[in-house]
């Protein structure tokens, strides 16, 4: 199977999860795009969609699926979003998409996060895929510094603006023992956004494309 089929499977496998009749949050991403075309075969199932992008907005409306205002919504069920890496615990690096500020937000009010990946996204420690950072842009050198500090090696993501205005470091050459306390140690830094470890607010379920089938890995 290629990596494309794996992501259609678990974007498929997705579907299951979603339940009638409410809103749902939805990420983005080439797997979340999959996942966005299977959502629309059951469109009339469910109210709409919170989107975690542009891109994704632009999808869900093609679809005729109605895109909420986070502010309008009191309950998210369920958010569906795919990961750069998800390790044993459950914990994510996101953001290789850019999207991690608006996921990050809607992943905080999902009662449930399922993670759709293809089994390359599995690994035993975070951070050789480099870890995502939306930074104020005057603030970039400065969190630059601290990040190098932090023992990594940023680099600024060439040509790139979120849809909240801010730039991205990727952060390389990193081996995360502790992501919950990385997470907190780069959130204290003046100037950070968001930081696209997903370890305080990992995921719930991973739905996992491999050659043999759909796997689940439920976190606890
Ligand atoms: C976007 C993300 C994506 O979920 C992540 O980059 C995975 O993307 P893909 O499904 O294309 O591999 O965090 O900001």
């Amino acid at each position: 199977m290629t990596q494309d089929e794996l992501k259609q499977a678990v974007a498929h496998a997705a579907l299951r999860q979603v339940p009638q009749g409410e809103i749902i949050g939805v990420g983005t991403g080439s797997t979340v795009n999959f996942f966005i075309d299977a959502l629309a075969t059951m469109k009339d199932k469910v109210r709409g969609a919170v989107s975690s992008s542009e891109r994704s907005t632009e999808r869900l409306k093609a679809h005729g699926i109605e895109v909420f205002d986070l502010n309008v919504v009191e309950r998210i069920p369920v958010y569906v979003d795919g990961a750069d890496e998800i390790d044993p615990s459950g914990a994510m690096i996101k953001g290789g998409g850019g999207a991690l500020t608006r996921e990050k937000i809607i992943a905080e009010v999902a009662d449930r996060f399922v993670c759709i990946v293809d089994a390359s996204k599995l690994v035993p420690v975070l951070g050789k895929f480099p870890l995502p950072v939306e930074v104020v842009p005057m603030a970039r050198e400065l969190v630059l510094r601290r990040l190098r500090a932090l023992g990594g090696e940023p680099r600024l993501r060439e040509g790139y603006i979120t849809d909240n205005g801010n730039v991205i470091l990727d952060v390389h050459g990193l081996a995360i023992a502790n992501p919950r306390e990385f997470e907190s140690s780069i959130n204290q830094i003046p100037g950070v956004v968001t930081v696209g470890l997903f370890a305080h607010r990992g995921a719930d379920l991973a739905l996992v494309g491999t050659a043999t089938g759909v796997q689940e890995h439920a976190y606890v």
